[in-house]
């Protein structure tokens, strides 16, 4: 008997996108001074809506807003303020299905990860800070908030990265003006309307978009307290200049490249569905992403003949499909960046290999790939190719496996597979990453900091640790 494949789509009704919108500012959405630009699906190229752009006249006038409403946010006390956050992470909760679906028309990720993670994610941080809100005498970063955070997020995790940068800063008290990425505005705009449907006082939030000026207006407004970013190490870069010699307040949390190391007694199997979700969630579009793959020696045949055949079973396509593991790169521009790294692995000798795997004629797409014989040397193996390619390189000793790892000007994250937890920590204890993950990959959890070393970033978020980004003690 022949199966025929039954595709099961989410249904884009769910979510009204309107053809156009503005900018979020004073609790109220108005027109930008700049030329507003086109947001697109890109599984099938088709344009969602069109947004505003803002000027530096535009920050100004929501840096305004943020400051008024920071007299009137930081005056509450922090049961008041921890009240309107439970009602934003609750009305998230009940507007997940819209958010989920919209966040997959506007990024291209598999409606199957914005529902079961991205969501459950952003939910969760809001509850999360929401209760530190009342308790910040207990965290050891003092009880004062800075004033107005201009936040500046990427592409990859548009609502999470939101949530991870929102929640913190007004449990703290502080005000925010921020800026979503160009190609995925829309979830940052309907929770602008969340923000309204939760009568959080005007100018708590506000967000503004537009491209990478508006990016750099925000930041280098003078009225800005604190600057918080997620994005390329080339921007964390000029951001770091930009507020050199300024009193502001900065974290940064940049690119990676993190080993997933394999030991020879490791459950081979899980091992394999730990590197699947390290490399192909989200499309690899993840700084934590397991971009490298480390494996012993005496298992590495075994291993890659495993995953092979298991990538040879995920399905490639329509985002909104419940069955989809792998969606649509997120832009042209991103597809060509993954291309052109991905050529260079070939040029420099590398073996590159994909499953069978038929892409869609329309929108931005690539193959699940994986490549051997890669080594330290190669440009696969040091730059951050954010797509779904995977460099495997192999280990005989834990000390090589270390000395591997940490040959990288990154540091955000690692993974470690074995079944001795005296290997594992002594592994997690010579790895240079913010986050050590044993026998699992990509786990979050808002209880838990997160961030990077080196060319990674500074500063965490998170945990009790992301408070004190957005604290100062009073001397
Ligand atoms: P990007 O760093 O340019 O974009 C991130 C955000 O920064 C966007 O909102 C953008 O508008 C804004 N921005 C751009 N220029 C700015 C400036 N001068 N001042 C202030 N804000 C500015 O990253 P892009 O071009 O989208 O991606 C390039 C590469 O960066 C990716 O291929 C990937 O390797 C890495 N990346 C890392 C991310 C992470 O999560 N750490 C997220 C996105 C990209
Ligand atoms: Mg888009």
């Amino acid at each position: 008997m022949i199966f025929e494949y039954a595709p099961a789509p989410e249904s884009r009704e769910v979510v009204d996108i309107r053809p156009s919108y503005g900018l979020f500012i004073n609790g109220e959405f108005v027109d930008g001074s700049g030329t507003p630009f086109k947001t697109v699906n890109p599984a099938s190229e088709e344009t969602l809506a069109e947004v505003a752009t803002a000027t530096e006249a535009d920050v100004d006038r929501a840096v305004q807003a943020a400051r008024k409403a920071f007299g009137v946010w930081s005056a509450l006390p922090g049961s008041e303020r921890a009240k309107y956050l439970f009602r934003i992470a609750r009305i998230i909760q009940e507007r997940a299905r819209e958010l989920a679906v919209l966040e997959s028309l506007d990024n291209g990720k598999p409606i199957k990860e914005s529902r079961d993670v991205d969501l459950p994610l952003v939910a969760a941080h809001f509850f999360y800070y929401a209760g530190w809100a009342d308790k910040l005498q207990y965290a050891g970063y003092g009880t004062t908030p800075l004033g107005v955070a201009g936040q500046v997020i990427p592409w990859n995790f548009p609502l999470l990265m939101l949530a991870w940068k929102i929640a913190p800063a007004l449990a703290c008290g502080n005000t925010v003006v921020l800026k979503p990425a160009e190609t995925t505005p829309l979830t940052a705009l309907l929770f602008a309307e969340i923000c309204q449907q939760a009568d959080l006082p005007p100018g708590v939030v506000n967000i503004v978009t537009g491209a990478g000026d508006t990016g750099a207006a925000v930041v280098g407004h003078p009225d800005v307290d604190k600057v918080a970013f997620t994005g390329s190490t080339e921007v964390g870069r000029l951001i770091a200049r930009a507020v050199a010699g300024t009193t502001k307040k900065v974290t940064l949390e940049l690119g990676g490249k993190a080993a997933n190391i394999v030991f020879d007694d490791a459950a081979i199997d899980q091992a394999v569905e730990g590197i699947v979700t390290g490399i192909f969630f989200n499309q690899g579009h993840v700084c934590c992403a397991g971009s490298r793959l480390l494996v012993q020696e005496s298992v590495a045949e075994e291993l890659l003949s495993s995953l092979k055949r298991r990538l040879s079973t995920l399905r490639l396509g329509d985002p909104l499909d419940k069955n989809t593991d792998i969606g649509a790169i997120n832009s042209a521009a991103q597809l060509a960046k993954i291309r052109e790294l991905s050529e260079a692995g070939e040029a420099e000798g590398a073996s590159r290999w994909s499953p069978a795997c038929a892409l869609p004629e329309k929108g931005f797409w690539f193959p699940p790939t994986v490549f051997t014989g890669v080594s330290q040397s190669h440009r696969i193996a040091r730059e951050e190719i954010f797509g779904p390619v995977l460099s495997v390189l192999t280990f005989r000793t834990p000390a090589e496996a270390v000395e591997k790892a940490n040959n990288t000007p990154y540091g955000l994250s690692a993974g470690v597979w074995t079944e001795k937890a005296s290997r594992m920590l002594w592994m997690a204890n010579r790895l240079r990453a913010g986050v050590v993950w044993s026998n699992t990959f990509n786990k979050f959890d808002p209880t838990s900091p997160f961030g990077g070393y080196k060319e990674s970033g500074y500063g965490r978020e998170g945990g009790r640790h992301g408070l004190e980004a957005y604290l100062k003690e009073i001397s």
